[in-house]
Order: structure tokens, then C-alpha cells, then sequence
């Protein structure tokens, strides 16, 4: 057995918690160290299930304390590292952009150094994966897909900045011969998902009878995958993918917002007992998100036909077990939903 240890940045929040929960319970011989500042995004509870096993260890830390991660990777001597933390939400990176350039750039070249300098360039069994979005290539009309070789053109400072972090990733492969893979993914759902972004919102507001809010006319499309799809891509790209290649990750799955919010209305009627069309009545429309993308669609055909990673869930299964899971976790909702959650929602949506 190799025996090996891997850092995985970002390790309590949404995708971070399924990632670690992949590798920790598929992989017993990895020591597996979630690194993670505990920002509202991240919560210890979404590791429930797995924060008793002997190879995993919770490190509480920031990925911008240049001093502080140096340290680290010299204290651990970790062979791999699997980098989430970021700031992840559109909203929050158009109010406030420079916390985006902190986490999602300086935190990002602070891992990458901590790297280089325990890996004195010897990075030939060493790997730093870089996990980024779909939204660095901007947007698409009506037609077309995101390619690899599609060129960047971000749009928010989220995506500017995430398109920064994938520069400098690549920079270091290119300038000091690191080991490094990145992956752009499609819009995620499933469980564990903070209910600022559309699905969650949706359906803690519809459990709520509470409005609604679609930006715009909801023409905007997004192309959704399920969460564990994610993860398991990472896991196969980590492993089988190529040194110094993105790949792109999606479900083949686009969706208009407004036919999306349609959709899980119906789907949570059925689950709470309502009348068909009794959800439907909470949707409003509001004032658009500014500079909101219009759409977005992945073409993962280099990721399928490389490495043999294919969608395992329909988005109508996918869709199913996630609203199954927060109507079973409704502690975990109120428990991110209060306090400053409500001041975020009032902020963000009263003026809308
Ligand atoms: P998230 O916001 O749910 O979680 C981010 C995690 O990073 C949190 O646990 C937070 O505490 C941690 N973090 C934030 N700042 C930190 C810092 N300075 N130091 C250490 N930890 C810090 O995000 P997510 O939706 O799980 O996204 C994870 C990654 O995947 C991000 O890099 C994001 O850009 C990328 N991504 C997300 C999606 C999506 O649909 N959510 C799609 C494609 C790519
Ligand atoms: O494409 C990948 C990206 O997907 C990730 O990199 C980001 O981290 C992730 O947050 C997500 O970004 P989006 O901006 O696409 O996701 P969000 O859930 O915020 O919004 C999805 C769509 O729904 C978008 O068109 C805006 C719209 N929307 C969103 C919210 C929160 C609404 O209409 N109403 C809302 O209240």
C-alpha cells in the first residue's frame, strides 16, 4: 500500500466536504489533512460522518498567512495537494472583490510556494490540483460549449479571480516544472450546500413559504452537475489525468433558471404534500445580478474520453436526493441560517 499524504484546501464547505469524504473513506492509506479557515461557508458538521477516522485530521487555518503555511507543509511534508478554499459566491465577489483577490490569488501563489519549497523541484511523484470554474471562459450565447482551449475572459471578480488563481497554477508548472492539474467545472448540487446559491435557496424558501427570488427574467442558463460527480472527477483526474492539463468537468445538463426554480416547485409539492402549482406561486422576479453571465455549458469530451468519467445520476435522481437530504437535515439549515445569514439576505435581497 502507498501511503501517502494529501492536503486538501477548503475541505468544509460544500464540495471540499464531499472530496475529503471521497478520498478519506476510498483511499484508508492516505493520510488525508483538511486545511480550512472556517469562513461562514465552511462547518465542521458536513464531516460528520467521517471526522473519527484514523487517517483524516482537521487543520483550522488561512490559506493568506503566507507564514503560517509554510510552516505547515514543512511540518507535514504533504505529497499531494488538492486545492478548493476560495471564496465561491458571485454576489458577495461583486460587493466586496479584494477579499476574492486575498483567498482566491495570494492564497492560492501561498500554497503553491509552500509546495515549491518542500518539493525542492523534485515534483515527479508530487502533484498540486487546482480546482477552478467554468466561469473563467466567461459566457456563451445561445450557442457553443466551453472547450479547454476555449480562452479566458471572466466576467466578475470571481471569476477574475479564479481565472488569476489558474494562471499562477500554471506558471508554476510552466516556470519551476510543478506537477499541476486543474479542473473548471459546471454549476454543483447536492447536499451540504450553503444556501446562498440557487438551489439551496430555492428550497429553504420554498420549505419556508418565503419568496422566491429570480434575477432578471430567469433566462440565464446554467449547466448543473451533481456533487459527488464532482468529486469523483477530481479523484480520477488526480490520479489518472495528465501533468500541466485542464480538464474540463460538466453533466451535459443546461437548464433556464426560471425552468429549473419551475421544476423543483413541482418536485417539492410532491415531497411537502401540496397542491401541484402551490410552490410555483412563491417565485419573484428581481432586480438582475450585475453583469450576470448569460450562459454557461461544458463540453467534457476530453475528460470522458481520457480518463472514462461519465455523470452517474440523471439531474431529475441527482435533484431528488438532494432535496431528500435537506428535508432530513433541516437542523443543519437553521443552524446556517441563522444570525448572519439573515443580515447577508436582508442585504443582499431587500433592496432587490
Ligand atoms: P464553498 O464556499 O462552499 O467552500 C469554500 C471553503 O473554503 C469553505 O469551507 C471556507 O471556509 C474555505 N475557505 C475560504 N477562505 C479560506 C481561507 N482564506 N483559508 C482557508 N479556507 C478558506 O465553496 P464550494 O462551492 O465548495 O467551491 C469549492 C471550490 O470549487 C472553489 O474553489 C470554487 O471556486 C470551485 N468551484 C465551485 C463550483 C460550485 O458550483 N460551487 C463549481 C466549480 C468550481
Ligand atoms: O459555474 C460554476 C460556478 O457556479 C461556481 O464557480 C461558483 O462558485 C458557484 O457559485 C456557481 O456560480 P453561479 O453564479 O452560476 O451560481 P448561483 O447559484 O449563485 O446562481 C445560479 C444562477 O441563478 C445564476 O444565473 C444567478 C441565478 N440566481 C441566483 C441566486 C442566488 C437567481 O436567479 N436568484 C438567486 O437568488
Amino acid at each position: 500500500m502507498t501511503t501517502k499524504k494529501i492536503l486538501i484546501t477548503g475541505g468544509a464547505g460544500f464540495i471540499g466536504s464531499h472530496v475529503v469524504r471521497r478520498f478519506v473513506n476510498h483511499y484508508p492509506s492516505y493520510e488525508i489533512y483538511n486545511l480550512d479557515k472556517l469562513t461562514y461557508a465552511g462547518n465542521l458538521e458536513n464531516l460528520k460522518d467521517i471526522e473519527n477516522k484514523s487517517n483524516y485530521h482537521f487543520v483550522k487555518g488561512d490559506i493568506t498567512d503566507a507564514e503560517f503555511i509554510q510552516h505547515l507543509f514543512h511540518e507535514h511534508q504533504f505529497d499531494g495537494v488538492i486545492h478548493l478554499a476560495a471564496e465561491s459566491h458571485v454576489d458577495r465577489s461583486i460587493s466586496n472583490p479584494l477579499e476574492f483577490v486575498l483567498t482566491n490569488v495570494v492564497g492560492t501563489v501561498n500554497l503553491l510556494n509552500a509546495a515549491k519549497s518542500i518539493w525542492h523541484n523534485q515534483y515527479a511523484d508530487k502533484i498540486f490540483y487546482h480546482v477552478s470554474t467554468d466561469e473563467v471562459y466567461g459566457q456563451l450565447g445561445d450557442e457553443g460549449k466551453f472547450l479547454e482551449t476555449t480562452a479566458y475572459s471572466p466576467n466578475s471578480p470571481y471569476s477574475a479571480s479564479k481565472a488569476s488563481s489558474d494562471h499562477f497554477v500554471r506558471a508554476y508548472h510552466h516556470t519551476y516544472g510543478m506537477q499541476v492539474k486543474i479542473s473548471n467545472c459546471s454549476n454543483n448540487y447536492g447536499s451540504h450546500h450553503f444556501p446562498e446559491k440557487l438551489i439551496p435557496l430555492m428550497i429553504n424558501n420554498i420549505m419556508n413559504n418565503k419568496p422566491l427570488p429570480v434575477y432578471g427574467k430567469g433566462e440565464n442558463v446554467r449547466d448543473w452537475l451533481f456533487v459527488e460527480d464532482h468529486a469523483r472527477a477530481i479523484d480520477d483526474i488526480y490520479h489518472k489525468g495528465s501533468n500541466g492539463e485542464t480538464y474540463n468537468i460538466g453533466g451535459n445538463n443546461e437548464w433556464q433558471n426560471i425552468e429549473l426554480v419551475k421544476f423543483l416547485c413541482q418536485l417539492m409539492d410532491r415531497k411537502l404534500g401540496r397542491e401541484t402549482g402551490e410552490s410555483e406561486k412563491l417565485i419573484s422576479y428581481v432586480t438582475d445580478r450585475a453583469g450576470h453571465d448569460f450562459r454557461y455549458a461544458i463540453d467534457a469530451s476530453k475528460l470522458m474520453n481520457e480518463l472514462g468519467w461519465e455523470p452517474s445520476v440523471t439531474f431529475e435522481q441527482g435533484l431528488e436526493k438532494t432535496v431528500d437530504w435537506y428535508l432530513a437535515n433541516q437542523e443543519w439549515l437553521k443552524n446556517v441560517t441563522t444570525g448572519n445569514y439573515q443580515q447577508y439576505y436582508q442585504s443582499m435581497y431587500a433592496s432587490r
